[in-house]
């Protein structure tokens, strides 16, 4: 559909027409109104101050929770964070003002081609595509740091100063997370932190419109998917549309006001030789209301070879092969339905 620009713009103009190319056409065997409305009360919530606690027991506590919520769901809501609140606003209206600018403005960032580029505009594309043809109800930003390289848009102004404050909070929940997950699988706080060569890690960055859509039963947000990466931290405005899997069912994410989302990511499965389960996800529309998400992605060092962590395998067998990130991330760019043979499979 080489004439759409954006879903912003179809979304305005309503170009009806143009809407069924947007149904999506992948069998989802779930449907889409099957969806467990009784499981949202029971998404597991982290206490974050717990984790930092110098009480040796309320850190334990705080520890065999996170793990339990990583076994469970590969999903948490975060809260007690101690990210300002004011930052987690001023990001999301950055996120905002981008998507608000005009087209041509967005446009010197568009691209659709891998490899890919360090600062990435695109729309109706999910970040992990699947097939060529199917499009979805998301325009976004997308933008890569590395430990000596950060790649933050020069537009709308004071975005860099805001994205690069947030980019640094983010990194710092992720790690502290990521030690206490360690702990839980009775290693050193910083083993998965070492072995993956964490703090050169990259990070990804991506601001998420889903515009009001006329047919919200229809056309899908993004379609389920696992992420790459670690822990992926997501923070959204008051509109739900996240859905995380669980127990085979589709679980809505409401959004609690300033608590991170949290879910586990395909090196997280890898790390923790099989544990903690990359958490398949999706996106759905609706339509009176404009989502955003802003989300920061966090994964290991790309050039360094990564596997189970070595703690575990005093114990047990490897379950995935090792792997450099950089080398894997290629031919992840397939599928997605929880039907379906995950990427990471192959590494088994
Ligand atoms: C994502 O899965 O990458 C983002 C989901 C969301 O915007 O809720
Ligand atoms: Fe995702």
């Amino acid at each position: 559909v080489a004439n759409i620009s954006s879903v912003k713009s179809l979304s305005e103009s309503n170009a009806a027409a143009l809407i069924p190319s947007y149904y999506h056409t992948l069998t989802d065997s779930d449907g889409h109104d099957d969806v467990a409305h009784e499981l949202a009360a029971l998404i597991p919530i982290i206490d974050f101050s717990h984790l930092t606690s110098t009480d040796p027991q309320i850190h334990a506590t705080a520890v065999r929770q996170l793990g339990q919520a990583c076994q469970d769901w590969g999903f948490f809501i975060v809260t007690n964070h101690g990210v300002s609140e004011n930052l987690m606003k001023d990001i999301m209206e950055k996120c905002l003002e981008f998507h608000n600018l005009p087209l041509e403005e967005k446009k010197e960032f568009f691209s659709v081609h891998n490899p890919l580029p360090a600062i990435k505009y695109t729309t109706s594309a999910p970040p992990r595509s699947i097939g060529e043809n199917d499009l979805y109800w998301i325009d976004y930003l997308q933008f890569y740091n590395y430990h000596n390289q950060c790649n933050f848009p020069n537009k709308p102004p004071g975005v860099r100063e805001t994205a690069m404050e947030y980019s640094k909070e983010m990194r710092g929940v992720a790690r502290t997370l990521l030690e206490g997950i360690s702990e839980s699988l009775g290693l050193k706080p910083d083993d998965i932190i070492e072995h993956s060569g964490f703090d050169y890690g990259y990070q990804k960055m991506q601001f998420n419109l889903y515009p009001p859509c006329p047919q919200p039963d229809l056309v899908q947000g993004l379609p389920p998917h696992c992420d790459n990466g670690f822990l992926n931290i997501l923070i959204q405005n008051g509109i739900s549309g996240l859905q995380v899997k669980h127990d085979g069912k589709w679980v809505n994410v409401n959004p609690l006001p300033n608590s991170l989302v949290v879910n586990t990511g395909d090196e997280l499965e890898v790390l923790s030789n099989g544990k903690y389960k990359s958490i398949w996800h999706r996106a759905v529309v609706n339509e009176k209301e404009t989502r955003v998400s802003v989300l920061a992605v966090h994964g290991p060092q790309v050039d360094k070879e990564i596997g189970p962590a070595p703690g575990l395998l005093e114990k047990e067998k490897p379950l995935f092969k090792r792997y450099k990130y950089g080398d894997f991330v290629p031919f992840q760019l397939k599928v997605m339905s929880p039907e379906m043979p995950r990427p990471l499979d192959s590494l088994r």
